[in-house]
């Protein structure tokens, strides 16, 4: 793939960027969260992983897909024998928005501006990684990868392309999946999810 052009924001290396995010004041997230959630992985990984953004444990414990919607994703991933250890693994946004209820954190979704300011940091992300392919989870990941994260349910299972020419997998977001209330519409994403993650491994080979 195509270079990216150089990021006018960032010019540390892949090992500075884990102080660099949590020191990140771009935006007002910062101020709520415990702190920012780098993303993890080989720096040469051929896969990167986009989600939306830390979830209330991600935010407590530092790392990217610890909770519930790292377990379903992980789960997924065993059964078309994939392993995330091999992935690069971050988020479209590195600090968790919530709304507090009584003393639950509810996710919220980050807005545009939200994403627009952390694109410093996922563009640094794939200038140090320069995966062969990105996997983006849902909505969020698919807006802040390629513009647009519209019309979802439509796009999942295909591969578009950024402007510099890295291939992007569009699938479904494993919270998605956990918020379905219907037990058979949520059968039906998981059947989905796991399908796209099928297809990872062509892309690789
Ligand atoms: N959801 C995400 O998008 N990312 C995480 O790290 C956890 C939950």
């Amino acid at each position: 793939a195509q270079l990216p052009a150089a990021n006018p924001w960032w010019q540390g290396t892949v090992g500075d960027l884990p102080n660099a995010i949590n020191a990140c004041t771009r935006c007002p997230l910062h101020e709520n969260a415990t702190q920012a959630v780098p993303g993890e992985g080989p720096p040469s990984a051929d896969l990167m992983i986009v989600g939306e953004q830390p979830g209330d444990q991600e935010d407590l414990i530092g790392r990217p897909f610890v909770g519930p919607a790292g377990q379903l994703f992980d789960q997924l991933a065993a059964e078309v024998g994939l392993s995330r250890t091999t992935a690069y693994v971050t988020n479209a946004v590195k600090h968790f928005k919530f709304t507090a209820k009584g003393r639950r954190r509810l996710h919220q979704r980050p807005n545009g501006a939200e994403i627009a300011h952390c694109q410093v940091w996922l563009r640094a992300e794939l200038e140090q990684v320069q995966p062969k392919l990105i996997l983006a989870l849902g909505v969020t990941a698919t807006e802040a990868l390629l513009g647009s994260g519209e019309d979802i349910l439509r796009r999942r299972g295909s591969i578009e392309y950024r402007a510099d020419g890295q291939p992007v997998l569009i699938t479904l977001h494993p919270s998605y999946i956990l918020r379905l209330p219907d037990p058979t519409l949520r059968a039906r994403a998981i059947e989905n999810l796991r399908a796209d993650l099928r297809l990872v491994d062509g892309w690789l080979a």
